[in-house]
């Protein structure tokens, strides 16, 4: 998968810019506040429909004009593609592939892929188990699309089993028994068909992610990343029956594969709350090029990595040792710094005050 030029008309603070990719490491280079961020988004904007800064749709448009348009010329294993997404400030998004306008805008979803790494990814390790869940289940979401549908069944049921739980308050009558019996049914089967896929991605991360810190780190520093609710043994039927007089009177499910966390070990002691700050930053480096892995291996395309002010926090030996061990594909980063001795890529875009030039 590649991308190897993209347009963009009054996207963030882009008037207008056409700019190409090389097919290896393009590297984006500019002061603060200059653009450099805007253009990955982007890029990544075309692949999920969505700002990777979580920004709302009309923050992409450029403020005092109505509409943006990103259109991106890309190559998936040989075949061409071109993208185009219209964002309207206030109204509803189109979308077109090859010339031929979607039915729905998300249908544009899959054609190109990315995997994104951001400062804000520093969450991963130092923020809530939700953090997590999500990266999993997003991971998941690229591998099979059908993962989209299960994340959304197990949503409706959760939403409507907390309603049912308000509802009871506290007492619970026949009816209200039996409804619950068959919402903790769809609950259990639905929970842990994602339990069991979140636990064999993990398993499938584990051994990359320790193999991406490592080579970081460039010292042995043993990482551990498990999945293993405390639910999984005896599993989540009986569970959700053991916690139902509790669930009944704080009316919420308190067990299940939406309080499930990842745990994420660094020399034995918990990320979240032992590791230092570049510490926690390498590790979540660690988790995106896990997932990157991950998704190249099983799907027959390399997703583009984008690595968003990669270098900040990283002392000059991680970051010399990240750009030493790149994966395989095409990678644009973007740098507020000077690019570490000896880098190497074969193209730079220099963007300052919105205007993108070759360096
Ligand atoms: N919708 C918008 N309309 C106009 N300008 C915008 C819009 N959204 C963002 N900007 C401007 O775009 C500028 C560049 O933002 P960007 O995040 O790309 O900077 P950057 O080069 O990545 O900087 P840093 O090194 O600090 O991360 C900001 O100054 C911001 O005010
Ligand atoms: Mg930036």
């Amino acid at each position: 998968m590649k991308i190897n030029r993209l347009w963009l008309a009054d996207f963030r603070c882009y008037q207008e810019v056409d700019v190409t990719f090389d097919a290896g490491l393009t590297a984006v280079i500019g002061a603060n506040g200059q653009g450099k961020t805007n253009l990955v988004e982007a890029v990544a904007y075309l692949a999920t429909l969505s700002s990777f800064r979580g920004a709302p749709g009309e923050a992409l448009v450029r403020s005092g004009t109505p509409r943006a348009i990103v259109r991106a010329e890309a190559e998936r294993e040989g075949r061409q593609l071109l993208l185009e997404a219209e964002l309207v400030a206030n109204g509803r998004n189109r979308t077109q592939l090859n010339r031929q306008p979607l039915r729905r805008a998300r249908d544009l979803l899959g054609a190109l892929r990315v995997s994104v790494f951001s400062p804000d990814d520093l969450v991963l390790v130092k923020g809530s188990p939700g953090e997590r869940r999500n990266l999993l289940d997003d991971v998941l979401v690229s591998l099979h699309p059908r993962h989209d549908q299960q994340r959304s069944d197990l949503d409706r049921i959760l939403r409507q089993r907390g309603a049912l739980l308000k509802q009871a308050g506290g007492r619970l009558n026949a009816e209200l028994e039996t409804t619950l019996d068959v919402f903790d049914a769809k609950l259990a089967e639905a929970g842990e068909a994602l339990a069991a896929a979140r636990g064999r991605l993990v398993e499938a991360m584990a051994p990359v992610l320790s193999d991406s810190y490592g080579r970081l780190a460039r010292t042995p520093s043993p990482v551990s990343a498990v999945y293993e609710p405390t639910w999984m043994q005896g599993g989540l039927a009986a569970a959700l029956a053991a916690a139902r007089r509790d669930d009944l009177r704080r009316g919420v499910s308190t067990v299940g594969p939406h309080r499930d966390d990842l745990e994420l070990t660094l020399n034995g002691l918990p990320a979240r709350t032992h590791a230092s700050q570049g510490e926690q930053r390498s590790l979540a480096l660690a988790l995106r090029l896990a997932a990157h892995e991950v998704v190249r291996a099983r799907t027959e395309s390399t997703p583009v990595l984008i690595l968003d002010d990669v270098f900040s926090e990283l002392d000059p030996d991680r970051s010399d040792a990240l750009l030493r061990s790149l994966p395989p594909g095409q990678t644009i980063l973007t740098t507020a710094g000077v690019l570490p001795a000896g880098t190497e890529p074969g193209l730079i875009l220099k963007v300052a005050g919105a205007q993108v030039t070759r360096g």
